[in-house]
């Protein structure tokens, strides 16, 4: 049952029950409606509440629906909120806790509003590529004004109710029960016979409109550069000061538009595909969970550091271990810098800081962390090393303790086999900086039990990470994915286009950093570690050369100010340096290469392209469990542009049939290994089938 009908005395109360938020699918809109027939036709009733049960008012629309694009089932939201506001008995809304989207449609289109302190309001369309189209454009100006109105639908931003209790959004707002408040107010309604009040009938008022919504404008345009949603809604809004009907017919049409544009997609995709990602196939939804009260990690240096403040962060007890004491007052005295910066910077106050800094424990033996539930190690990325970790780790910790590794590169299933539970190992990815970055790669290794997947999957979640599973291969997904697109950025240099161009044309293309701008950041160094060990255990793969000769320079990047670019002292801007130009057309001239101009075009989808096939053959070999898991990696840890939705869906939007020519003409032009651009046997296959990663 979506709705609940009862009598409270002369009053019919409406309760939508369709946890977890009140989603208005087609149920709970027909339940509406039917409610509502039943209300008006019953001559006992003389007033309507309609509330949410659980823990929201509604959260808005059934977003799956909009998932497939097609038409939804009537009756429509729209269809809905027109009958409650032409019903001749008073209609009130109860609420409480949420009213977001669709629910705050829905409620505006009541006669009058009964609120909760604390609920929270808005319509977040926007930040799915849409505006709100259930007449929320045109009913929110009226009851707010156009200023507000227009910023919270353009922004999609939450407010807390008592932000509005001035004006005619809320006729009450109470502290107490809700429900009791609203029937209290519908029987004042019917007593004092107070005339139904229905937005429609109102005039957006202002006393320059127009001029208000060109700065509007003006402002949108800068501020969401690649994203036509926000400045559509401005459109929608702008219609409400017009007559009720046309503006709604606007708005209308212009939710058809949004829904069809590539952004939208992209966006919902990305919704979607992070919903998906937190589900493991073979995991039931119901495996009992190992508790993880208390948390030990191995190595106190960039990434322990960053992994330890993640858990402090979310209220977890931590302790560091170091084998050296003036490692471990490093690593602590580091920590408490990056907290001290925050508060600083007024992001933390001093309480939560000493807080954090008061979960955070170092140790220096391993007696100390005997009895953590969770152990992450992040020492040196050296096999040998993690050897000595983890047959440490096997003997001390206690029965049942998830031993993780944050390794970036090694063989997650050589490391469980230095213990005698491999079960309960399992790799646990973080980002750098690890305390910042979303991404968490989960790192499943042949024997990594279901609950400890499940339970890291929860925790990742407890700990405000995006995680995606990824099977044991060199690089997981997302860096081995990476490392095809680097080889096709240093293959452009040594044909013709220089480091600042390769970075220019894919951070127009919306990449948030170009490849050798990256490189810096990371350091150089780091590539050229893997790259050696490849050229002994691949010796089959053909890279460019490149980018060890600037190693062999000393240019690892930011931390030695200066790599592909030059940096100031203490700054981060990427400044051009004559001589890595130099070195490219020198290096270029050494091989014997006539240089050619390289277009943006050929940039970006020679490295995009190299990305999407590598993905495909992750996806076919099932180290990913689907292609959107793999846009979930690039979309929260590799500064893919979410406008385009990570690189399978931009494949998908290509066209993998074009996908595939371009990379066989990328196959006659481009330097290295003519294999390289053999599109993966899957990608093959969908494009000659017509098919997408995406179904
Ligand atoms: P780091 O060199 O900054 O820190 C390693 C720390 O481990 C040092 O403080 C060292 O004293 C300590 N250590 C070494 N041997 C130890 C032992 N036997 N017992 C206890 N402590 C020991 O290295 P970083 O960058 O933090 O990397 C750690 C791990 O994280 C590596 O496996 C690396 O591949 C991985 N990783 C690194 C990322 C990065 O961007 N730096 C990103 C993702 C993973």
């Amino acid at each position: 049952m979506s709705i609940r009908y009862e009598t409270r005395g002369p009053v019919a109360v409406l309760t939508m029950d369709n946890p977890p938020v009140n989603g208005l699918g087609h149920a709970v809109r027909t339940g509406l409606r039917e409610g509502l027939e039943r209300a008006e036709l019953d001559p006992g009733v003389t007033a309507i509440v309609i509330t949410g049960a659980g823990k929201a008012f509604s959260g808005g629309a059934d977003i799956t629906e909009f998932k497939s694009g097609k038409q939804l089932l009537e009756p429509s939201l729209r269809v809905v909120i027109r009958a409650l506001e032409a019903s001749t008995k008073p209609v009130v809304a109860a609420i409480h806790s949420v009213a977001m989207g669709g629910g705050l449609e829905l409620a505006l289109g009541c006669h009058f509003r009964v609120v909760a302190k604390g609920t929270k309001i808005a319509l977040p369309e926007v930040k799915l590529g849409l505006l709100p189209g259930a007449g929320g454009t045109q009913r929110l100006p009226r009851a707010i004004g156009l200023e507000t109105a227009a910023n919270l639908i353009a922004s999609g931003e939450t407010v807390l109710a008592e932000a509005l209790a001035k004006t005619a959004l809320f006729d009450r707002v109470v502290d107490g029960d809700v429900l009791e408040g609203a029937l209290a107010f519908a029987e004042e309604v019917v007593r004092e016979k107070r005339p139904l009040k229905r937005l429609c009938d109102v005039k957006v008022e202002h006393p320059n409109a127009q001029g208000f919504l060109q700065f509007a404008r003006n402002t949108v345009t800068t501020m969401s550069k690649n994203f036509p949603a926000p400045l559509v809604c401005l459109e929608a809004v702008a219609a409400s000061t017009g007559p009720f009907d046309a503006g709604l017919r606007k708005e209308g049409e212009l939710f058809q538009k949004l829904m069809a544009t590539p952004e939208s997609r992209a966006l919902r995709h990305f919704f979607f595909a992070e919903r998906a990602a937190s589900k493991i196939g073979d995991v039931p939804p119901d495996t009992t969970l190992r508790p993880v009260k208390q948390v030990a990690i191995i190595g106190a240096g960039t990434m322990g550091g960053g992994i330890a403040m993640s858990f402090a962060n979310a209220g977890i007890p931590v302790t560091l271990l170091e084998v050296k004491p003036e490692a471990l007052d490093k690593g602590l005295g580091t920590i408490r810098k990056n907290y001290e910066s925050s508060f600083k910077k007024g992001k933390l106050t001093e309480e939560k800081m000493a807080q954090r800094l008061a979960l955070i424990q170092g140790t220096l033996s391993y007696d100390g962390i005997a009895q953590a539930d969770l152990v992450i190690e992040a020492v040196f990325e050296e096999l040998g090393v993690k050897e000595k970790v983890f047959t440490a780790l096997d003997q001390v910790m206690k029965p049942g303790a998830i031993l993780a590794s944050n390794t970036s590169t090694l063989d997650l299933n050589k490391i469980a086999a230095f213990t005698k539970r491999p079960g309960d190992v399992v790799g646990l990815h973080f980002f750098s900086p690890a305390n910042v970055m979303k991404l968490l790669e989960v790192v499943r290794g042949a024997k990594t039990s279901k609950d400890v997947l499940a339970t890291v999957m929860d925790l990742a979640k407890k700990i405000g990470k995006t995680a995606v599973v990824s099977g044991v291969c060199d690089g997981f997904i997302g860096n081995r994915m990476i490392e095809r697109y680097s080889i096709q950025a240093s293959f452009l240099l040594e044909e013709g286009a220089l480091p600042s161009q390769v970075d220019r044309a894919l951070e127009q293309w919306g990449m948030a950093m170009g490849p050798f701008r990256m490189g810096d950041l990371a350091g150089n160094d780091i590539g050229w570690a893997i790259r050696k060990r490849l050229y002994v255990e691949h010796p089959e793969l053909v890279y460019s050369k490149i980018g060890d000769k600037l190693c062999e320079l000393g240019r690892f990047g930011q931390k030695t100010g200066k790599g592909w670019y030059l940096y100031e002292p203490g700054r981060r801007d990427a400044i051009v340096d004559p001589s890595v130009d130099e070195m490219v057309l020198a290096y270029s001239k050494e091989l014997g290469i006539t240089r050619r101009a390289i277009s943006d075009e050929e940039i970006v989808e020679r490295c995009i392209f190299a990305l999407i096939n590598e993905g495909a053959k992750i996806v076919e070999e099932g180290i990913a469990q689907r292609a959107s898991d793999i846009d979930v990696v690039y979309l929260s840890g590799y500064g893919f542009p979410i406008h385009r939705g990570g690189p399978m869906l931009y494949a998908d939007e290509v066209g993998l049939v074009n996908v595939v020519a371009a990379m066989r003409r990328y196959a006659r032009i481009s330097r290295g290994d003519s294999k390289f651009w053999e599109p993966a046997p899957l990608l093959a296959k969908l494009a000659a089938e017509g098919r997408s990663f995406h179904g």
